[in-house]
């Protein structure tokens, strides 16, 4: 039977901390019923200890959202813990994410400590938070470059200490897709404990591998994937949120599922980029406005016969408008006559011969040959046909 990758949405959170995406409560919650909509399992709405707006944010979500788990970020530090505690209180499903940094670099750099007393604090921290909520995530900040051996001792203490998800996050986006996967699967193969608690993919972008990097934390065991809509996160981003869910979908023989409404990722993608201020990238995958955009001659002859030669996803299954046939140098004969006769015009293979002569200069001195030019060209070349 297939197994399910629980969707852990952060665009609240990690999305929310980039320059300019600030959010006020009133859009952190519409944005969060969205979500909820949408159908990922867990909703990190926000750092609560982080300002006055942010715990009101989380207390709101938490109030108002009823399905999904509602999460609050906080250090390992009792006090943080205390007021995540205290947004979340009203919230059906409640989840404390607790955690600290475990690589050599975070343990000398930032807390001028020891491996022994960061599993301490760590331990701590879990058990702090189990007395408010059933539910606790703990994070090994920098996972990603943390050494597996010490990391699996983390971990198995704070499973014991109560967590039941530990979150393996590859902070600065280091990792190569091996290298992580094998480090989920040496936590599966040599954490005693690791079958009490779910393992979770936490993975930055900086060198493009982000979602590489947690399909390939699912593929050795993880059943978590931390990610964002439209792949906001500090830096160069977080996992995208539609291509792990994307991928999923395609590729039925992994094993695995969501429960995410796919048909609701363009919808939802553009009003985070709205309510954000924070354009898509024209060739992002899924989401960008060129994701179903054919402009090459070569493709769009092949696409026009059978749109599976150059689409292995359907449009419309992730709510986008459709494909489109976009005319420019580089585009052929096919694709003009398409565009025609989307106009109304019937010509014939002789007259798009002729046209095509039209087009390529126009489109030769231009980015995009759009629908005025079109038809500027057909109503000249039918009056020159009729007084012929
Ligand atoms: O990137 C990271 O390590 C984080 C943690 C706070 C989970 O965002
Ligand atoms: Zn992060």
């Amino acid at each position: 039977m297939d197994q399910k990758v629980h969707i852990f949405d952060t665009t609240l959170r990690d999305g929310e901390q980039v320059p300019g995406c600030k959010l006020n409560t009133k859009e952190k919650l519409h944005l969060a019923v969205q979500l909820e909509e949408l159908g990922v399992d867990i909703i990190e709405a926000g750092f609560p200890i982080s300002s006055p707006g942010d715990f009101e944010s989380v207390s709101q979500i938490a109030k108002v959202i009823k399905h999904a788990t509602v999460c609050g970020l906080t250090r390992a530090v009792q006090k943080d813990i205390e007021v995540a505690a205290q947004a979340l209180k009203y919230a059906v499903r409640p989840r404390i994410h607790t955690g600290i940094g475990t690589s050599d670099f975070h343990i000398k750099s930032k807390f001028n400590s020891t491996r022994e007393e960061i599993i301490a604090r760590a331990i701590q921290a879990v058990k702090w938070a189990k007395n408010f909520v059933d539910d606790v995530e703990f994070f090994a900040e920098d996972a990603g470059r943390t050494d597996n051996e010490y990391l699996a001792r983390v971990v198995e203490a704070v499973i014991a200490a109560g967590a039941t998800v530990v979150n393996i996050p590859d902070t600065t986006g280091y990792c190569l897709p091996d290298q992580y996967g094998q480090k989920i699967a040496y936590l599966m193969n040599n954490v005693p404990n690791v079958d009490k608690a779910i393992l979770s993919c936490h993975c930055h972008n900086d060198l493009g591998l982000a979602t590489a990097n947690s399909i390939s934390g699912v593929i050795s065991g993880a059943r978590q994937i931390e990610c964002t809509i439209n792949g906001l996160g500090e830096r160069a981003g977080n996992t995208s949120l539609e291509e792990v869910v994307m991928i999923i979908e395609q590729h039925k023989h992994l094993g695995l599922y969501t429960n995410v409404k796919t048909q609701m990722l363009n919808p939802l993608s553009r009003e985070v980029a709205d309510i954000m201020r924070m354009p898509v990238q024209p060739n992002k995958a899924i989401v960008g406005s060129n994701a179903f955009s054919h402009s090459s001659g070569i493709h769009q002859d092949g696409f026009l016969k059978d749109a599976q030669t150059y689409e292995t996803i359907n449009p419309e299954q992730v709510g986008a408008e459709g494909s489109k046939i976009v005319l420019t140098a580089r585009s052929g004969r096919s694709a003009l006559a398409y565009r025609f006769q989307k106009l109304g015009y019937e010509f014939t293979r002789n007259d798009i011969d002729f046209l095509y002569e039209q087009f390529v200069l126009v489109a030769d001195g231009k980015k995009e040959v759009i629908e005025t030019d079109l038809r500027k060209m057909a109503e000249a070349y039918v009056r020159e046909k009729e007084i012929a």
